[in-house]
This record gives structure tokens, sequence and C-alpha cells, in this order.
């Protein structure tokens, strides 16, 4: 019993297969490439192999290309030397067996596709414009060119053999470098990939281009003579462009409010102003140029100078309190110097005729109006104290002098010169009190004693002193004496 199973078992599988054979049943093979990919390059070798899922003899295989029969044989090997291009298609295989009722054939496997490819050609990497020299803040665009392909293509740009940063999009044959840096400097090339059914393959990479890029020349100064900012009408102004000094320059060029001066000297890096006006008032700046390469390299721009145009300063006005300008001996007398304009800072200075007595700084916005208090001595000078003040205006950095405000005179009145006005004022109260006295008894004496206006007439030449008697005015003691006797009379 032992001995005779496994001939019982292979009795039971040649049945099993005459079986199936008789029931047409012959298994569809499969076909696979012996390598692990579909994609081949051309003048590759290509191995297609039929396998046939059944373990008894086969006798022969079919190879098909595109439904047409293309190998017929005991091989279950379909083999190509050298791929060509036209060797792409789809492949399928069939088997089959020989018996007593004839040849059996295998369905038809499910086809695998095949595809050949060239090598991809080595493209050429165009840099659009080409310069022999760039310039910061130029842009350039990198195009890998190759001949057209019917398959998706990802393309690598590298600087100085290293991949480029920048680019991203792999797609793209075309990189743009905005605003080239000097550091952008180097040697570009590019490659392209394609890809097939597990495979990659590279193009070589593009001859190099040289890209370089100079940074611009650094800026000039632009200087203005005189250095302010600020000037005063029909001023002379010089404005002056000057390179950094080992620079070759072939030309400057002078800009006010961006637009470029023509003027006669401005390719010499110089503008002069006569006679300057508010049409001059503008922001400055100004380039050259410097031979390099076969381009002429532009400089930066040198920093704007504002020119400022002002009205020639008005002068002051002085004022006092109190407004008079009459003051006693001792008294305090302010001074008020005051301005038209406002300045960012304002020293008004306070002058007497000859010297300046007295300075007050102000910065914007309380800078209208200088005081100053000045305590007033009666001087010896017989002519009376002259004050004026004038002021310096810093404006945009320079400092200019104003004319000189009219004078105004301070009329100093002393202790002494009253005390001789109230002396005369008392010594004239006092004459007229006596008149007063005088006429009112002249007229009561007339009234009451009318005839003896003729008698008393002799006395009265003692009340009244005669024009001879000199300028006396005060009645002399014995002619008050005498007005008893008339009132007794
Ligand atoms: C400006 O220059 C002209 C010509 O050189 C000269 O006559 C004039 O006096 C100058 N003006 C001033 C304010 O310097
Ligand atoms: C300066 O310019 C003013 C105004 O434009 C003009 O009136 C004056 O005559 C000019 N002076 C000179 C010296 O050119
Ligand atoms: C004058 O001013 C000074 C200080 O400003 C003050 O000390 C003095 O008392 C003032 N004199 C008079 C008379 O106001
Ligand atoms: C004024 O004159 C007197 C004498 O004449 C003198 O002593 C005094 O110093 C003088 N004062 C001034 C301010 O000149």
């Amino acid at each position: 019993m032992h001995r005779n199973l496994p001939l019982c078992l292979h009795l039971w599988l040649c049945l099993l297969g005459e079986l199936k054979l008789y029931e047409g049943y012959l298994q569809q093979p499969s076909i696979t490439s012996s390598a692990r990919y579909a994609t081949y390059l051309t003048g590759e070798p290509v191995t297609l192999q039929c396998q046939a899922s059944v373990d008894f003899r086969v006798h022969g295989y079919t190879f098909f290309k595109n439904d047409q029969t293309i190998q017929e044989s005991e091989a279950n090997k379909y083999r190509i030397s050298s791929a060509k291009r036209s060797d792409g298609g789809s492949y399928s295989c069939l088997y089959w067996v020989s018996d007593s009722r004839g040849r059996q054939e295998s369905d038809r496997s499910f086809p695998v596709s095949l595809t050949v490819l060239d090598q991809p050609s080595t493209p050429t990497l165009k840099v659009i414009p080409k310069e022999s020299l760039y310039f910061e803040g130029e842009s350039v665009i990198l195009e890998c060119e190759h001949p057209p392909i019917n398959i998706q293509v990802n393309y690598y740009f590298h600087k100085d053999s290293s991949k480029l940063d920048s680019y991203h999009d792999t797609m793209s044959s075309k990189h743009r470098i905005d605003s080239l840096r000097t550091r952008d400097s180097g040697k570009y090339d590019c490659e392209y990939r394609i890809s097939g059914h597990q495979r990659t393959f590279s193009s070589s990479k593009s001859m190099p281009e040289t890209i370089t890029v100079t940074a611009l020349s650094s800026a000039p100064l632009l200087n203005v003579v005189p250095p302010y900012a600020a000037f005063i009408m029909g001023e002379n102004v010089t404005m002056e462009c000057v390179a950094p000094s080992p620079v070759r320059v072939t030309v400057y060029r002078i800009y006010r409010e961006g637009e470029e001066i023509m003027g006669p000297f401005s390719h010499k890096g110089l503008h002069m102003m006569q006679n300057i006006t508010k049409t001059d008032q503008a922001e400055y700046t100004c380039m050259y140029w410097s031979p390099q390469s076969d381009r002429e390299t532009p400089s930066a721009q040198s920093d704007v100078k504002e020119v400022y145009v002002i009205d020639p300063l008005r002068p002051p006005l002085l004022s006092s309190d109190p407004p008079s300008g009459r003051i006693r001996d001792g008294g305090n007398i302010t001074l008020y110097c005051i301005t038209s304009e406002n300045y960012e800072r304002t020293i008004f200075h306070f002058l007497n005729e000859t010297d300046e007595i007295s300075s007050v700084s102000l910065n914007y916005p309380q800078s209208r109006a200088g005081t100053i208090t000045i305590n007033m001595k009666k001087s010896n000078n017989t002519s009376p104290p002259k004050f004026s003040c004038q002021y310096t205006a810093v404006i945009k950095g320079r400092s200019l002098l104003s004319p000189k405000s009219p004078h105004i005179e301070i009329i100093v009145i002393t202790t002494g010169s009253l005390l001789w006005l109230i002396a005369i004022g008392v010594g004239a109260g006092i004459v007229v009190l006596i008149i007063i006295v005088s006429l009112v008894y002249w007229v009561l004496s007339g009234k009451k004693d009318p005839p003896s206006e003729v008698a008393a007439e002799p006395k009265s030449s003692n009340v009244w002193p005669l024009p001879s008697q000199g300028p006396t005015l005060l009645p002399t003691k014995p002619d008050i004496s005498s007005l008893p006797l008339c009132w007794t009379s």
C-alpha cells in the first residue's frame, strides 16, 4: 500500500490533466518582461517571457505584437537584441499543446506595453537677453532648449553644479531670475528628464553659460556749494557731483525732482544756479557712468539734496511795555522783539546804539516774540537811550541774521526833576491863591464904601505895587497892616 501511493497520485494527476484537456481548458499564460520595467531606450536588449501556469509539457508558444503574430516556436522567450522605436507596442502570448485531438491553444495573455525611447539629447541653455555683463536689479530668463519630445519632461537648472534653489516649477523649460544680485554670478547649465514605466532618463547637462553680475558703482556725492540747504533768493548756488576717487567716469547726470538737468556742465557733474529763485527749490540727485566690459555701468543714486529757497528775512518789530516808552528812573521796561514768521529756532538780539545787550533763544513753536526786561537808570548822557532788535533764524540748519528793527527811545524821568516840577506847581498855586484873595478884597471893599473910592485912591498905591517897584509879587508886611485901616473906615 505504502509503495503504491506515488503511483496512484501520478495516475490521479494524469487523469485530472486529461480531464482538463478534454474540457478544452488551457489556462491563460502571462507575459512578462525579464527586466522590472517596460520602458527601454533605443538599442537596449528586450526579453519577453511567456509563462504558462501548467506543469505538463507545452509544445509551443506564440507571441503577438499589436495582435500580429511575431514569433511561433517552442521557445517561451521573445528576444529583441537591440530595441528600436518601432518595437514599442502591446505584446501578448499564448501556448499550445498537441495531443490526439490536435493542437490545443490557451487563451491569450493580458498584454504588456513596451515603450522604446531615444536617450534624451543634450539640451542647450539659452540666457535671454545675452549680455557679457549684467547689472544688479536686471533680470534674465534661462531657457533649456531641446528637440520636442512627445512625453512629459521635467527640467533641472544648476548653478555651479548645484541645483538652483530658486527653481521650483520643474515642468517649465524657462526660469526667470528677477533682480539679479552679484551672488547670482556663476556658471549655469540645465538638464531634463523624461519618465516612463519604472524608469527615468536624464539628458546630459547642457554646455554651461556664464552670468556675470556687477554691482552698480558706488554712489557719488552731491555737494551743494556753499553747503547750505536754505538759500536766500538771489544767491548763487553750485551743485557738484563727485564720484568716489578711483573710478573712471564717462558721464555725470544731475536730476531735479527726477528730471535730468540739461545744463552746459551737467555732464561734467556741475550745475550752477545764479540768482536762485523759488523755481530752483527742489530735490536734487546725481549719478555717473563708468566703463566696464562692453557696458557702461551706472552708479547708484547719490543722496537726495534738498534746496530750499526763502525770501530775504524781514526786520522784526520792537515794542515796549509801557508802550509810551516813558519810565521813572530805576523802573523796569520790557522790550518785545516780534518776527513775522516762525522758524525752527530763533535767537533774538536786543541792541542799544552800539552793542548787543541781551539775546534770547527760542525754539519752534513759541518763537514769534522774544522779550527782555531792563531796569532803567538815568545816565549822564543827555540823549535818551535807544534800543533796537534783530534775530537769527535757523532755517534748515542755516543761521541767517535779519536786518534790525526800527529804534525805539526810552525816556527816563528822574525823581529830582519831579521835585522841581512840584516846586513850580506849588509856587504857581500860591500866586493864583493870592490873586484870588486880592480880587475878593477889591470887590468887597468896592461894594461897602463906594464914596471912599476917591478917598482910598492914594492908598491904593500901597496895595498894588507900581510897575517901577520891581517884580515882587508878594505884598509887604506894611501893606497888610494897612488893610485893617480900610476896614475900620
Ligand atoms: C552771483 O554770480 C554773479 C556772476 O558771477 C555775480 O555777479 C553776483 O554778484 C553773484 N551773486 C552773489 C549773491 O554772490
Ligand atoms: C535775479 O532775479 C530776479 C527775479 O527773477 C530779477 O528781478 C533780478 O534782476 C535778477 N538779478 C540778477 C542780478 O540777475
Ligand atoms: C525790576 O525787575 C527786577 C527783576 O526783574 C525786580 O527785582 C525789581 O523789583 C523790578 N523793579 C520794579 C521797580 O518793578
Ligand atoms: C555821572 O556823572 C557823575 C559826576 O558828574 C559821575 O560821578 C558818574 O559816574 C557819572 N555816571 C555815569 C553813568 O556816567
